[in-house]
């Protein structure tokens, strides 16, 4: 079901086709996450609006506003919590974690991201987290993306890694702060998906 594991750094890999038949389901289940908490587009702390559509499903959902960046309960849009993490996305992010050598991984977030042509992601790190002992599991769906990996501090030059529809990024241990972000994603026309790339991005928060 699955293909090569590509080394990027110390701690982070590529799993190649990791996705493999599950993808329909996982497509079914985004469908019914942002049914319920529909895509959004967040504002910064700094009050600029993000390009990149956001969602959330498990016990708590990653949101920016004017008051910062936090893990948080309820959606803002609904006053309500979040959708549950769908079963075959947890299954599919342990397996995950597991085969990059990180055992035992219990996601409680997760952050769906939709990106359209021309929508990019500028370089952050994902430390809202509470345990950076955990890593963080992103899988990639639809069209193919230039994913940008980094050091531990902006200024090291990041790696560019071609990613397609199936495809997992597991970044943790001595990369779990990595600097990372996505390029203006290129237009063009995926058989499942459109013109649109969606990344799920599994974190433990709490
Ligand atoms: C993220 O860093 O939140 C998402 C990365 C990606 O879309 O590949
Ligand atoms: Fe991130």
């Amino acid at each position: 079901m699955s293909g090569s594991t590509d080394p990027i750094a110390p701690g982070a890999v590529v799993l190649r086709q990791f996705v493999g038949a599950d993808d329909d389901a996982l497509l079914a289940q985004i469908e019914r996450v942002q049914a319920e908490a529909p895509w959004r587009c967040m504002v910064t702390p700094g009050g600029l609006l993000m390009s990149v559509a956001m969602t959330n499903c498990g016990a708590v959902g990653w949101v920016s506003d004017r008051r910062g960046y936090r893990y948080d309960p309820i959606d803002p849009a609904s006053g309500r919590g979040w959708p549950a993490m769908p079963d075959a996305f947890a299954r599919l992010a342990r397996r995950a974690a597991a085969a990059a050598g990180f055992a035992a991984f219990e996601p409680d977030a997760c952050l769906v991201n939709r990106y359209e042509p021309g929508t990019r992601l500028s370089l952050h790190q994902d430390r809202d987290e509470r345990d950076f002992s955990a890593p963080i599991v992103s899988v990639s769906l639809g069209l193919p993306v230039t994913f940008l990996f980094g050091g531990a501090t902006r200024p090291e030059r990041a790696q560019r890694v071609l990613l397609f529809h199936g495809d997992v990024v597991v970044w943790g241990g001595a990369a779990r702060l990595a600097f990372h972000g996505v390029a203006p994603l290129k237009d063009g026309q995926h058989p499942k998906l459109g013109r649109q790339r969606v990344n799920l991005t599994f974190r433990k928060a709490l």
